[in-house]
Protein backbone atom coordinates (compact mmCIF):
# COMPACT_ATOMS: atom_id res chain seq x y z
CA UNK A 1 0.00 0.00 0.00
CA UNK A 2 1.67 3.22 -0.69
CA UNK A 3 -0.22 5.47 1.88
CA UNK A 4 1.52 8.96 0.21
CA UNK A 5 -1.13 8.45 -2.47
CA UNK A 6 -4.33 9.97 -1.29
CA UNK A 7 -6.80 9.52 -4.25
CA UNK A 8 -7.15 5.33 -3.10
CA UNK A 9 -10.13 4.53 -1.16
CA UNK A 10 -9.54 2.77 1.96
CA UNK A 11 -11.79 0.03 3.91
CA UNK A 12 -10.71 -0.71 7.50
CA UNK A 13 -11.48 -4.31 8.83
CA UNK A 14 -11.95 -5.33 11.89
CA UNK A 15 -9.08 -7.82 13.67
CA UNK A 16 -10.13 -10.83 15.32
CA UNK A 17 -12.55 -13.80 15.13
CA UNK A 18 -15.26 -11.26 13.47
CA UNK A 19 -12.91 -11.21 10.45
CA UNK A 20 -13.42 -14.62 9.28
CA UNK A 21 -17.38 -14.21 8.92
CA UNK A 22 -16.37 -10.44 7.42
CA UNK A 23 -14.06 -11.95 4.72
CA UNK A 24 -16.93 -13.73 2.86
CA UNK A 25 -18.72 -10.95 2.45
CA UNK A 26 -15.64 -8.60 1.42
CA UNK A 27 -14.97 -11.08 -1.14
CA UNK A 28 -18.80 -11.24 -2.52
CA UNK A 29 -18.51 -7.73 -2.91
CA UNK A 30 -15.53 -7.98 -4.98
CA UNK A 31 -12.69 -6.76 -3.32
CA UNK A 32 -9.74 -9.48 -3.01
CA UNK A 33 -7.06 -8.61 -0.71
CA UNK A 34 -2.89 -9.22 -1.84
CA UNK A 35 -1.82 -12.68 -0.73
CA UNK A 36 -0.40 -11.38 2.68
CA UNK A 37 -3.40 -11.00 3.98
CA UNK A 38 -4.14 -14.93 4.55
CA UNK A 39 -0.49 -15.33 5.96
CA UNK A 40 -0.67 -15.24 9.53
CA UNK A 41 3.31 -14.85 9.78
CA UNK A 42 2.61 -11.48 7.99
CA UNK A 43 3.32 -8.13 9.97
CA UNK A 44 1.90 -6.10 7.39
CA UNK A 45 -1.01 -3.88 8.39
CA UNK A 46 -2.31 -2.67 4.94
CA UNK A 47 -2.61 -4.11 2.28
CA UNK A 48 -3.47 -3.74 -1.65
CA UNK A 49 -6.32 -5.51 -3.31
CA UNK A 50 -7.53 -6.26 -6.46
CA UNK A 51 -8.96 -2.82 -7.59
CA UNK A 52 -5.78 -0.18 -8.15
CA UNK A 53 -7.66 2.12 -6.32
CA UNK A 54 -8.62 0.18 -2.77
CA UNK A 55 -6.48 -0.69 0.11
CA UNK A 56 -7.20 -2.64 3.21
CA UNK A 57 -6.39 -1.90 6.67
CA UNK A 58 -6.44 -4.47 9.29
CA UNK A 59 -7.15 -2.43 13.40
CA UNK A 60 -8.87 -3.51 16.28
CA UNK A 61 -12.78 -3.29 15.99
CA UNK A 62 -13.11 0.36 17.75
CA UNK A 63 -9.86 1.87 16.02
CA UNK A 64 -11.91 1.03 12.46
CA UNK A 65 -14.85 3.74 13.78
CA UNK A 66 -11.94 5.97 14.57
CA UNK A 67 -10.22 5.97 11.12
CA UNK A 68 -13.86 6.13 9.94
CA UNK A 69 -15.02 8.84 12.10
CA UNK A 70 -11.41 11.20 10.63
CA UNK A 71 -11.80 10.26 7.16
CA UNK A 72 -8.71 8.34 7.37
CA UNK A 73 -10.29 4.99 6.14
CA UNK A 74 -13.54 5.98 3.92
CA UNK A 75 -15.09 2.80 4.47
CA UNK A 76 -15.15 0.42 7.59
CA UNK A 77 -16.58 -2.60 8.66
CA UNK A 78 -17.45 -2.63 12.69
CA UNK A 79 -20.00 -3.93 15.15
CA UNK A 80 -22.91 -1.67 15.97
CA UNK A 81 -21.48 -1.88 20.03
CA UNK A 82 -18.96 -0.19 18.52
CA UNK A 83 -20.19 2.54 16.35
CA UNK A 84 -23.30 3.22 18.90
CA UNK A 85 -20.35 3.55 21.48
CA UNK A 86 -18.65 6.06 19.46
CA UNK A 87 -21.89 7.68 18.55
CA UNK A 88 -19.84 10.10 15.79
CA UNK A 89 -22.11 12.22 13.57
CA UNK A 90 -19.24 11.66 10.64
CA UNK A 91 -20.03 7.98 10.58
CA UNK A 92 -23.02 7.16 8.38
CA UNK A 93 -23.67 3.53 8.59
CA UNK A 94 -25.67 2.43 5.41
CA UNK A 95 -25.35 -1.46 5.68
CA UNK A 96 -26.52 -3.82 8.04
CA UNK A 97 -23.98 -7.18 6.85
CA UNK A 98 -26.12 -9.48 9.27
CA UNK A 99 -23.08 -11.27 10.72
CA UNK A 100 -21.57 -11.32 13.96
CA UNK A 101 -25.10 -11.62 15.69
CA UNK A 102 -24.89 -10.69 19.22
CA UNK A 103 -26.68 -8.88 22.26
CA UNK A 104 -25.21 -6.42 24.81
CA UNK A 105 -26.59 -6.93 27.93
CA UNK A 106 -26.48 -6.21 31.72
CA UNK A 107 -25.60 -9.21 33.99
CA UNK A 108 -24.70 -10.08 37.06
CA UNK A 109 -24.11 -13.25 39.11
CA UNK A 110 -26.80 -15.98 39.41
CA UNK A 111 -27.02 -15.71 43.10
CA UNK A 112 -27.65 -11.89 42.82
CA UNK A 113 -29.72 -12.19 39.73
CA UNK A 114 -31.83 -15.04 41.55
CA UNK A 115 -33.59 -12.20 43.67
CA UNK A 116 -32.36 -9.23 41.72
CA UNK A 117 -35.44 -6.61 40.60
CA UNK A 118 -33.91 -4.21 37.99
CA UNK A 119 -37.40 -1.91 37.97
CA UNK A 120 -35.77 -1.56 41.57
CA UNK A 121 -32.46 0.29 40.54
CA UNK A 122 -31.65 3.97 41.46
CA UNK A 123 -28.03 3.17 41.43
CA UNK A 124 -25.83 1.11 39.60
CA UNK A 125 -22.00 0.27 39.28
CA UNK A 126 -21.00 -1.50 35.95
CA UNK A 127 -17.83 -2.55 34.68
CA UNK A 128 -18.06 -2.42 30.85
CA UNK A 129 -15.78 -1.53 27.85
CA UNK A 130 -18.92 0.63 26.75
CA UNK A 131 -19.38 3.14 28.70
CA UNK A 132 -21.17 5.72 27.21
CA UNK A 133 -24.35 3.61 26.07
CA UNK A 134 -24.31 1.72 29.35
CA UNK A 135 -24.82 5.28 30.88
CA UNK A 136 -27.07 6.27 27.76
CA UNK A 137 -29.01 3.14 28.32
CA UNK A 138 -30.04 3.70 32.46
CA UNK A 139 -29.97 7.19 31.94
CA UNK A 140 -33.25 6.93 29.41
CA UNK A 141 -34.83 4.42 32.67
CA UNK A 142 -33.80 7.17 35.12
CA UNK A 143 -30.85 5.53 36.64
CA UNK A 144 -27.24 6.61 37.66
CA UNK A 145 -24.71 4.57 35.86
CA UNK A 146 -21.07 4.89 37.51
CA UNK A 147 -18.98 3.09 34.91
CA UNK A 148 -15.94 1.41 35.06
CA UNK A 149 -13.67 0.97 32.06
CA UNK A 150 -12.16 -1.84 30.90
CA UNK A 151 -10.86 -3.34 27.55
CA UNK A 152 -12.07 -7.11 27.49
CA UNK A 153 -12.46 -10.18 30.18
CA UNK A 154 -15.70 -8.03 32.04
CA UNK A 155 -16.68 -11.41 33.62
CA UNK A 156 -14.35 -11.32 36.24
CA UNK A 157 -15.33 -7.80 37.47
CA UNK A 158 -18.58 -9.62 39.37
CA UNK A 159 -16.24 -12.64 40.60
CA UNK A 160 -14.02 -10.17 42.34
CA UNK A 161 -15.73 -7.31 43.62
CA UNK A 162 -14.83 -4.73 41.15
CA UNK A 163 -18.74 -4.02 40.60
CA UNK A 164 -21.90 -5.74 41.01
CA UNK A 165 -22.58 -5.92 37.45
CA UNK A 166 -21.11 -5.66 33.48
CA UNK A 167 -22.40 -5.07 30.52
CA UNK A 168 -21.33 -6.56 28.00
CA UNK A 169 -21.53 -8.67 24.16
CA UNK A 170 -23.41 -11.84 24.71
CA UNK A 171 -23.45 -14.68 22.00
CA UNK A 172 -23.88 -17.89 22.73
CA UNK A 173 -24.02 -17.04 26.63
CA UNK A 174 -21.34 -19.73 27.53
CA UNK A 175 -19.01 -16.87 28.80
CA UNK A 176 -21.46 -15.62 31.05
CA UNK A 177 -22.55 -19.02 32.20
CA UNK A 178 -18.95 -20.28 32.88
CA UNK A 179 -18.41 -16.90 35.07
CA UNK A 180 -21.30 -17.82 37.22
CA UNK A 181 -23.25 -15.45 35.58
CA UNK A 182 -26.72 -14.61 34.28
CA UNK A 183 -28.10 -12.14 31.85
CA UNK A 184 -30.47 -9.64 33.30
CA UNK A 185 -31.53 -6.97 30.88
CA UNK A 186 -30.54 -7.08 26.52
CA UNK A 187 -30.00 -3.16 25.60
CA UNK A 188 -29.18 -3.77 22.03
CA UNK A 189 -29.34 -6.42 19.32
CA UNK A 190 -26.34 -6.34 17.70
CA UNK A 191 -24.64 -6.98 14.08
CA UNK A 192 -21.75 -5.39 12.04
CA UNK A 193 -22.18 -2.49 9.79
CA UNK A 194 -20.53 -1.29 6.77
CA UNK A 195 -19.62 2.36 8.10
CA UNK A 196 -18.62 5.34 5.38
CA UNK A 197 -17.10 8.48 6.09
CA UNK A 198 -19.59 10.89 5.60
CA UNK A 199 -17.42 13.35 3.60
CA UNK A 200 -16.39 10.93 1.83
CA UNK A 201 -19.04 10.12 0.72
CA UNK A 202 -19.96 13.88 -0.44
CA UNK A 203 -17.07 14.40 -1.97
CA UNK A 204 -16.14 11.07 -3.61
CA UNK A 205 -20.29 9.40 -4.12
CA UNK A 206 -19.92 7.61 -7.16
CA UNK A 207 -16.66 5.33 -5.98
CA UNK A 208 -18.43 5.18 -2.09
CA UNK A 209 -22.14 4.77 -3.47
CA UNK A 210 -21.13 1.96 -6.00
CA UNK A 211 -19.10 0.02 -2.92
CA UNK A 212 -22.41 0.62 -0.36
CA UNK A 213 -24.37 -0.99 -3.82
CA UNK A 214 -21.43 -3.82 -3.66
CA UNK A 215 -21.83 -4.55 -0.30
CA UNK A 216 -25.82 -4.68 -0.27
CA UNK A 217 -25.54 -6.98 -3.28
CA UNK A 218 -23.26 -9.17 -0.78
CA UNK A 219 -25.79 -9.48 1.85
CA UNK A 220 -28.52 -10.22 -0.54
CA UNK A 221 -26.69 -12.75 -2.17
CA UNK A 222 -25.69 -14.37 1.25
CA UNK A 223 -29.51 -14.43 2.44
CA UNK A 224 -31.04 -15.84 -1.05
C1 LIG B 1 -16.95 -11.53 23.58
C2 LIG B 1 -17.71 -10.88 24.73
C3 LIG B 1 -17.91 -12.03 25.70
C4 LIG B 1 -18.01 -13.23 24.77
C5 LIG B 1 -19.44 -13.61 24.60
O1 LIG B 1 -15.62 -11.49 23.91
O2 LIG B 1 -17.01 -9.78 25.28
O3 LIG B 1 -16.82 -12.14 26.56
O4 LIG B 1 -17.46 -12.85 23.50
O5 LIG B 1 -19.60 -14.75 23.77
P1 LIG B 1 -20.44 -16.00 24.27
O6 LIG B 1 -21.76 -15.51 24.79
O7 LIG B 1 -20.62 -16.83 23.00
O8 LIG B 1 -19.65 -16.73 25.30
P2 LIG B 1 -14.46 -11.79 22.85
O9 LIG B 1 -14.07 -13.22 22.94
O10 LIG B 1 -14.88 -11.32 21.50
O11 LIG B 1 -13.25 -10.96 23.40
P3 LIG B 1 -13.15 -9.60 24.23
O12 LIG B 1 -13.36 -9.96 25.66
O13 LIG B 1 -11.77 -9.14 23.93
O14 LIG B 1 -14.20 -8.65 23.71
Amino acid sequence: MDTTQNDKLVLALPKGRILEEVMPIVRRAGIEPEADFDNPKSRKLAFSTNHANIDIIRVRSFDVATFVAFGAAHLGIAGADVLMEFDNPEIYAPVDLKIGYCRMSVAESKELGDEDDPSTWSHVRVATKYPEITKKHFASRGVQAECIKLNGAMELAPLLGLSKRIVDLVSTGATLKANGLVEVEVIAEITSRLAVNRTAWKTRPDEIGHWIERFREAVDAKAS
